[in-house]
């Protein structure tokens, strides 16, 4: 989880500072406040049961939130745009961690600033562990450095420096896509690791960039197993050459790098399917006027594609970090254990009512869920607590992929119907399901075409009642989507 001295125990933070670390680049980070020390950049860690206490303070010039995704919080803990801190003030937090252990993330959260500050780097990784993940660990032998969690990032970078957010029309309707790939904010990552198998937990933290991840050494294809996604593990790994990774999906995978010097780990080349053009969609959010850029560049005003000079498309092959391997040959590590965890296959009622949705495209007014822009107050649907549902959601031909996300509650995968492109290829199972579809997942991605069936389980834990109504969202976690409106409320009461 690399650097070391950047981890902290969540229930030792007591303050959590968003700051503008560099007001002429615009480049942001969280800074972690302990009793005795500020650590950069933290990377939080946690187990069921941890306790947070602290309070999050706004140094931005601009509101912010701290969304904690994937966890299972209530409507204030949650950190969605319902409650923005603005600039200069704090806010306190408290909760309980209650999910299995897994890689969460925390990111801003205020509409229709979002991309703007998970792009200027305001992503920190909270690494949950429990004792099945703990005896996987043991399971491989891993030495000490060889578990690592990675935030991947795309930015435009030229002369070594990040350009600012500034996306055209252009980049409002298909994402921000950068040339560089930034790995726990760094670029051109390279990371220590002695032989044998090493356990990788990545994010895939790019505002808009679809990852197709896969190991090389040299021009060989090293193969790798998928262990778990974005809530935790598997019931058993999954041997692969490849993977994708969409915007907020995990995965943990395990890779043996014994005999070898170094292995690169990249995202391949594939045809994302972009297959909407509009006429160019400027986004106007009444919600930042009055509050300035972070850079000196404005945000979506660009009518033309003036800033696109450095971007390589959706879909380009692009390095994404070394690992370094040194020290002692340690003899051949120990196979994968069959098993990882009790994870169950999905089990859905034969009558549980079922949701559909549809990602629609509009020429004019951009990507949208079922035809209707975000709006705060609106609220979509209720449901009650407990509740369990199928949700068919549906994307259509002419379309992008679009990764849904759910906040507050996990699902599962049922089934895929209609895959073209580079996912069909991986489809593994009669279901049409990816390997990366067999985990709980909060995040999923739908190719154009696609529809898929989710098994949605609304039920919480015995201690998170959480009194009341409480608002959640779910919205494509294409930044600049989620910002362009194609996101929706709903309520659980
Ligand atoms: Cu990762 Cu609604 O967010
Ligand atoms: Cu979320
Ligand atoms: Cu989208």
């Amino acid at each position: 989880m690399l650097p070391k001295d950047s981890i902290v125990p969540l229930d030792s933070l007591r303050r959590l500072i968003v700051e503008r670390a560099d007001p002429v680049g615009g480049r942001c980070r969280y800074v972690a406040e302990l009793r005795e020390r500020r650590v950069a950049g933290p990377v939080l860690v946690a187990q069921p049961g941890d306790r947070i206490r602290t309070v999050i303070e706004n140094r931005l010039p601009q509101p912010t939130t701290v969304h904690f995704h994937g966890l299972t919080l209530s409507e204030t803990q949650d950190g969605a745009g319902f409650e923005p801190i603005l600039p200069g003030e704090s806010k306190a937090l408290e909760f309980r961690v209650r999910n299995r252990a897994g890689l969460y993330w925390l990111h801003p959260h205020p509409h229709g600033f979002t991309a703007e500050q998970v792009h200027a780097g305001l992503v920190s990784l909270l690494v949950i562990t429990d004792d099945e993940d703990a005896a996987l660990d043991e399971a491989l032998a891993l030495a000490p450095g060889n578990r690592l969690a990675l935030a991947l990032a795309d930015a435009r970078v030229s002369n070594g420096i990040v350009r600012p957010y500034a996306p055209s029309a252009h980049d409002c309707l298909h994402g921000w896509f950068g040339n560089r790939a930034l790995v726990n904010d760094a670029l051109d990552a390279r990371l220590p690791v002695a032989p044998g198998w090493v356990r990788l937990q990545l994010l895939n933290a790019c505002n808009a960039r679809g990852l197709l991840l896969a190991f090389r050494d040299g021009t060989t294809t090293v193969p790798f197993h998928l262990l778990g996604t974005d809530s935790g593990l598997l019931g058993a790994p999954v041997a692969l050459d490849r993977v994708f990774l969409y915007s907020a999906e995990r995965v943990d995978v395990a890779v043996d790098v014994s005999g070898r010097r170094e292995l690169a780990a990249v995202s391949l080349a594939f045809d994302p399917r972009h297959q909407a053009h509009g006429a160019g969609i400027v986004h106007r959010h009444p919600a930042r006027d009055g509050f300035p850029a972070l850079a000196a560049d404005t945000v979506c005003s660009q009518p033309t594609a003036g800033s696109r000079g450095e971007a390589l498309p959706d879909g380009a092959e692009l390095p994404l970090f070394t690992l370094d391997v040194g020290g002692a040959t340690r003899g051949t590590p120990p196979s994968l254990p069959a098993r990882l965890s009790d994870l169950a296959e999905a089990v859905v009622a034969a009558d549980a009512p079922s949701r559909m949705l549809r990602l629609d495209f509009d020429e004019k007014r951009g990507f949208l869920i079922d035809g209707t822009p975000y709006s705060a107050e609106e609220i979509a649907f209720s449901v009650n607590r407990g509740a369990r549902e199928v949700w068919e959601v549906r994307n259509s031909p002419i379309s992008m992929p679009h990764p849904l996300h759910l906040h507050g509650f996990g699902f599962r995968v049922l089934r895929r119907r209609g895959t073209f492109g580079p996912a069909r290829g991986l489809a593994t199972e009669s279901s049409g399901r990816l390997p990366t579809d067999l985990g709980i997942k909060d995040t999923v991605v739908v190719w154009p075409n696609e529809t898929i069936w989710l098994a949605v389980d609304f039920s919480l834990p015995p201690d998170a009642a959480f009194h009341g109504r409480q608002r959640y969202m779910f919205h494509c976690h294409n930044l600049e989507h989620e910002d362009g409106m194609m996101m929706r409320n709903f309520s659980v009461l």
